[in-house]
């Protein structure tokens, strides 16, 4: 059995309750936290490795550390509950069965950072567990974590949640912040950074949920003790949703040093590929990290074993790797097309564009077109290097990651698929007569190119 630092405690009936919660162990970190220099938390948590659960990784304590500190200017810390990449479901879980896990992590962060008022943006579609967490901060101030001088420190810290109105890119921090600020969720330019200039032009952290828990497990047990689990530059334990053809999918915790291999095939995880198919792909990160065939996914391009972890996933860079993005770990078995399910990723992003920029706001509308003609049996080949030219235009060349993460699907589909595209390509009939058993598939087939 793994070692679980954030899950230990999920199945604990009644535990989503502050009395339940606290009974079990829970806010020492805050208690702890307390009696430390800020400082002196902002070097634990680099010490411990922990790196940002939201999707790039960025090492936590350096993050923190970057946070400008003018003399009478708030800071602010929010947490980043927008979780609405495809395939990514395991903020929900952290936030829907332990919020007391969650607070605690950021009145200790709040407290490092120097904020009085912390925010959580949750995204829309989450409104019941934004009763849930409201009702958790309200007892965890009943009970004198939150609120004027917490514990007799004189730190005093309240916190808020905002519901965001349903936008993906509301999860991307700039725009998190314009919407939190009342805006239209456009991604800002940077610099200058959240950490120089944030919410409400003030100095700002945004974390994501679960790195915000992790804080919890490094305060309570060591920076040393958490940066012994993992491997190298992936310490502690990762969130994975796991979906798509496999026997168990679902939220597990992970040591990052089990193999892909392991990860699919045991049954503590995902318990194998459904009906006993073959494994055919996986997405690892997310919708927004490049897919892998199944060769490349459990082995790297060196003959190495591939492991659930930031270097292993990424070892190749994308040429034959992917990336551990924000964990959402999605299979395919070989009855999947690719190019279908390219498309069925594709039709999200256009829709999601704020469409401050051309590439991103005209390309991600095209590279749909154009999938739709290829996997509706009215594509040429040369359509297949149309999409591969548009996807290199986007890459790099937009004001935020939206654009980038349209394109690296696409990108991989193609680098990793290309016969599946001819195959469309060349068989036109029988693209038109597949049946996919998608009955809710039901977009009308119109090929506009
Ligand atoms: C289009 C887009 C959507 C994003 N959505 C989320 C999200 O839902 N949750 C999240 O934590 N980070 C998301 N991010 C990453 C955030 O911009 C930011 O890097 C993250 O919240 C930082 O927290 P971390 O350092 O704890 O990972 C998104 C980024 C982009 C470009
Ligand atoms: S890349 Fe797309 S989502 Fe991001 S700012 Fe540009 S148009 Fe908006």
């Amino acid at each position: 059995m793994g070692i679980k630092l954030l899950l230990n405690k999920a199945h604990v009936p009644g535990i989503r309750s502050y009395e339940v919660y606290r009974r079990e162990g829970g806010y020492r970190s805050v208690e702890k936290a307390l009696q430390m220099a800020p400082a002196d938390i902002v070097e634990e948590v680099k010490k411990s490795g922990l790196r940002g659960r939201g999707g790039a990784g960025f090492p936590t304590g350096m993050k923190w550390s970057f946070l400008a500190k003018p003399e009478g200017t708030p800071r602010y810390l929010v947490c980043n509950a927008d979780e609405s990449e495809p395939g990514t479901f395991k903020d929900r879980y952290l936030m829907e069965f332990i919020p007391h896990l969650l607070i605690e992590g950021m009145i200790v962060a709040s407290f490092a950072l120097g904020s009085n008022n912390s925010y959580i943006y949750i995204r829309g579609e989450y409104a019941w567990i934004t009763d849930i967490l409201e009702t958790a901060i309200e007892e965890a101030r009943q009970n004198g974590f939150l609120g004027k001088n917490i514990l007799g420190s004189g730190f005093d810290c309240d916190m808020y949640v905002q519901r965001g109105a349903g936008a993906y890119i509301c999860g991307e921090e700039t725009a998190l912040l314009e919407s939190l600020e009342g805006k239209r969720g456009n991604p800002r330019i940077k610099p200058p950074f959240p950490a120089i200039k944030g919410l409400w032009d003030c100095p700002t952290v945004v974390n994501n949920v679960e790195t915000l828990a992790a804080v919890v497990p490094i305060i309570n047990n060591g920076a040393e003790e958490y940066a012994k689990i993992g491997v190298g530059k992936s310490t502690g334990t990762k969130l994975i949703s796991a979906c798509g053809n496999i026997n168990k999918p679902g939220i597990y915790e992970i040591d990052m040093t089990i193999s892909v291999e392991e990860f699919i095939y045991s049954d503590e995880y995902c318990g194998g590929i459904h009906n006993g198919k073959k494994l055919k792909a996986c997405i690892p990160g997310g919708s927004s990290v490049p897919i892998l065939p199944a060769n490349l996914l459990l082995t790297t391009a060196k003959g190495e074993k591939r492991l659930m972890n930031y270097e292993s996933l990424s070892d190749g860079g994308f040429a034959t790797g992917s990336m551990m993005g924000s964990g959402g770990f999605i299979v395919l078995d070989e009855d999947q097309c690719v190019v279908r399910h390219t498309l069925t990723l594709a039709r999200f992003y256009p829709h999601e564009s704020c469409g401050q920029c051309s590439p991103c706001r005209e390309g991600t509308g095209w590279m749909e077109r154009i999938l739709k003609k290829i996997e509706y049996g009215k594509g040429e080949m040369k359509d297949i290097d149309l999409l591969w030219d548009i996807q290199r235009k986007i890459e790099g060349n937009t004001i935020c990651p939206l654009g980038d993460a349209a394109a690296w699907p696409v990108a991989a589909a193609i680098r990793h698929f290309r016969d599946e595209f001819e195959w469309h390509v060349l068989n036109p009939e029988e693209c038109k007569t597949r049946n996919y058993g998608l009955a809710n598939y039901a977009e009308p087939l119109q090929i506009l190119i």
